[in-house]
């Protein structure tokens, strides 16, 4: 398997992110930071969520948030559905991609989305049928993929079985998440390799938690088995408010640096997402994990002037 020579990022920060904030972001500020992602040449934006105001309030202004963006044809405007009432409001908003959501695990499905594995998967047949109706491609994405919080390991099996769903019901992707950072370059080889041949037509995507700060090997464990679309939040905030320890997602500007030294394109520029990264750090108003956007990238050198020499 060759790695691949370009990547599709997908930037989640506005979703995953923001949601796992304590305070609300005003709707202006969102609309800002996602028409910057846009100019700095983010592919695939995870811009909102049509789920329960009352589940997530800080996301209650997906469709104002949607209307605010200065739409661009090369950056596909993303929402989480988790149901029927979603993929409703997500059709009549008129956004490019629906992203239908469950967990591998019975227990974070309950918590998360308040119904059994099957039930949701039930829901998503109508959820497919709305969506065709209005031309919006799907992707499904299978949550604790690589572990649960509260059930430990997720049986493969059960991976294969929900995947084969998803193609079943003409999805145009599948897309693994480590809502809690248990993944490990083991466990994601085991998974993609056995996956890519349960349902060789269905591309794959990779969302890392860096919560035990695996994120970016985990990548390279995917790049490794051929990957190529990799989702990754602003400075690397975020997390599940319904999954116990959940951290921030891997950052995308430590994403983009590696791959760019890996030689693999993206298509992003790396000073603008560092700058986008630095102004959701004053918006949310407390330090970010990301790490290229404090120290830059390794070649931005700095005068001999600006550290003292050690004196013995
Ligand atoms: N958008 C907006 N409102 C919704 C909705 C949606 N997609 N789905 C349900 N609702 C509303 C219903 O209209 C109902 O409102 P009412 O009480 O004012 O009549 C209320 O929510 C309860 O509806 P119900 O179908 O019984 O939902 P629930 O209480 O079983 O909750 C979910 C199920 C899926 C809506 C909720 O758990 C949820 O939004 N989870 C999202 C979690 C998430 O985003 N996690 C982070 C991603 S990893
Ligand atoms: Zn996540």
């Amino acid at each position: 398997m060759t790695i691949p020579t370009t990547v599709e990022v997908t930037e989640v920060g506005p979703r995953d992110g923001l949601q796992a904030e304590p305070e609300f972001v005003a709707t202006g500020q969102k609309i800002r930071l996602i028409n910057n992602l846009i100019d700095a040449g983010v592919p695939r934006i995870e811009f909102s969520s049509f789920v329960s105001p009352r589940a997530v309030p800080q996301l209650t202004d997906v469709v104002e948030v949607f209307e605010g963006i200065n739409r661009s044809s090369s950056t596909v405007l993303a929402a989480l559905v988790p149901n029927v009432k979603g993929a409703v409001r997500a059709a009549e908003t008129g956004i490019d991609e629906i992203i239908v959501f469950l967990s591998a695990s019975e227990s974070h499905n309950l918590k998360n989305v308040n119904r059994t594995v099957d039930e949701s998967l039930v829901g998503f047949e109508e959820v497919a049928r709305i969506a065709a109706e209005s031309n919006i491609p799907v992707q499904g994405v299978i949550a604790t993929a690589f572990g649960c919080p509260f059930e430990g390991d997720v049986p493969i099996e059960q991976l294969g079985r929900i995947a084969k769903r998803f193609q079943e019901l003409g999805f145009k992707g599948l897309g693994l998440g480590d809502t809690t950072g248990m993944a490990t370059p083991p466990i994601v080889k085991h998974a993609v390799r056995y996956l890519q041949g349960e349902i060789p037509e269905l591309p794959i995507s990779l969302h890392f938690h860096n919560t035990r700060g695996l994120g970016l090997v985990n990548v390279i464990a995917g790049l490794n088995e051929g990957i190529d679309q990799f989702d990754a939040s602003f400075g690397g905030i975020g997390g599940c408010p319904f999954a116990p320890k959940a951290t921030g997602n891997i950052c995308t500007e430590d994403l983009v640096y590696m791959l760019h030294e890996m030689n693999i394109d993206t298509g992003i520029d790396l000073q603008a997402l560092m700058a986008i990264a630095n102004q959701v750090e004053s918006i949310v108003g407390h330090d970010l994990p990301g790490q290229v956007m404090k120290a830059g990238p390794r070649l931005d050198l700095h005068s001999m002037t600006s550290v003292a020499t050690a004196q013995g």
